[in-house]
């Protein structure tokens, strides 16, 4: 109980300190020395490219100057938190090229789900990956990696791997859920029926949380959910249930599911800060904030915040059987149809499912300082209890 109070009163010295002083509040002062991140394509670093084939071309034109693995014309928010902590990026934890692990790992793929899926990538889109799954390969990693930091051999390995007590100290970062909303929307389900399966998908996201929390992880950072209401993938679909579009031009009945599952997320966090009296555990709203971007896009400098830049004809420049970097055949001839548009850098939407660089950049930006966070600590005191 000291202990807590002792914490809790350090939070208010750093609260104070930083709004009376406006000290730099990107100052890292956690120092973290390994991220562990569990997610989607949000986060995918080259994990589902490693196991089922590249994102090719133009995916990473704009940074990587060409593929990296990322569902994105460069870089992700979880790239910009890494490089925020002076870190290199993450290393898939399926990729078996040149990875690097000394700094943490990156368990999210694309597609990915917090429940397993009953369907295969190639029946539906969605990532085997689930994040149970990625539980079991953190797990894995964890268990082999004290086991070998414990034998004289291997220097070479060791260079490669987090220190045994990284692991305690270490952010945990998890941006997952939207797929389990869509994945029930592609079945058909109405946003009532996902909307009854949201307490099961929360329920086995705690699961996991409390398991790295059983295996020493204190500081864990989540993402909520954002408006896939807005996303031309699923506004392109002809959904049974996708009712009207709002002012915005986004579905709004989608919109409210992932502020439902958000809302029950937010729940769960705090019954898991109440179970957990050892961690730090911060919530934070991507979705207000890529909604704030999208609704008043012109206002931050972006345009045509519901197109594609990447894509294929129609309303929103995307098509679902001809994606990013697609070809047609003319002639016997393949031709690139779906390619970048002139200027990514003032578009939102990458491909139609995911955020430019240019967007992650900015919703980065909104959220280092704690501004969209529960409790409201900038990412570099996220160690640190409420
Ligand atoms: C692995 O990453 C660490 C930084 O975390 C760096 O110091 C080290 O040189 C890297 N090792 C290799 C072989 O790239
Ligand atoms: C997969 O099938 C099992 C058994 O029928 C069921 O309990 C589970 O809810 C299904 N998962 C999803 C995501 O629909
Ligand atoms: C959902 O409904 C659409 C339109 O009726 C249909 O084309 C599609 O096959 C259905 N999908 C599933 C998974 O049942
Ligand atoms: C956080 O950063 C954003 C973007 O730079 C800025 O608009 C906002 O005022 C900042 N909030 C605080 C509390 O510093």
């Amino acid at each position: 109980m000291l202990v807590m109070e002792l914490r809790c009163q350090v939070v208010m010295l750093l609260i104070m300190f930083l709004s009376y002083h406006v000290v730099d509040a990107s100052k890292n002062l956690c120092d973290f020395p390994a991220i562990f991140n569990f997610g989607d394509s949000n986060s995918d670093t080259g994990g589902l490219s490693a196991a089922f084939g590249q994102a090719g071309p133009p995916h990473g034109e704009s940074f990587f100057h060409g593929p990296a693995g990322r569902y994105c014309d460069g870089r992700l928010v979880i790239d910009f938190i890494a490089q925020s902590f002076g870190k290199p990026y993450l290393s898939a934890y399926l990729d078996a090229l040149r990875s690097n692990f000394s700094h943490g790992a990156n368990f999210a793929t694309a597609g990915s789900t917090i429940r397993p899926q009953n369907t295969t990538l190639h029946q539906s889109g969605f990532s085997p990956f689930s994040l149970n799954v990625q539980w079991y390969q953190f797990n894995d990693f964890h268990h082999r990696v004290q086991m070998y930091r414990t034998q004289k051999d291997d220097e070479v390995f060791k260079k490669l791997m987090p220190k045994t007590k990284d692991f305690s100290r270490a952010l945990y970062t998890f941006d997952i859920g939207q797929n389990d909303l869509t994945a029930g929307l592609f079945q058909n389900l109405t946003v009532d029926e996902v909307r009854a399966n949201v307490p099961d998908i929360v329920g086995q996201f705690k699961d996991v949380i409390k398991s790295v929390y059983d295996q020493g992880g204190r500081s864990f950072w989540i993402h909520n959910t954002g408006p896939f209401g807005c996303l031309p993938y699923v506004m392109d679909r002809q959904l049974a249930s996708a009712g009207q579009l709002d002012k915005y031009g986004c579905v709004g009945s989608f919109n409210e599911l992932a502020q439902f599952f958000n809302h029950r997320l937010k729940e769960t966090v705090d019954q898991l800060r109440k179970e957990l009296p050892k961690a730090a555990i911060t919530y934070v709203d991507i979705y207000s904030v890529k909604y704030t971007l999208i609704t008043q896009a012109t206002r931050y400098g972006f345009m045509h915040p519901l197109r594609a830049c990447c894509g294929h004809g129609g309303k929103y420049n995307y098509n679902i059987h001809v994606g990013c970097g697609g070809k047609v055949k003319v002639n016997g001839k393949d031709i690139l149809v779906a390619k970048s548009c002139d200027d990514p850098t003032v578009m939102i939407n990458w491909d139609g499912v995911h955020y430019t660089q240019a967007a992650n950049k900015w919703i980065f930006d909104q959220i280092v300082n704690g501004s969209f966070s529960d409790p409201p600590l900038p990412l570099g005191l996220a160690c640190y209890k409420h």
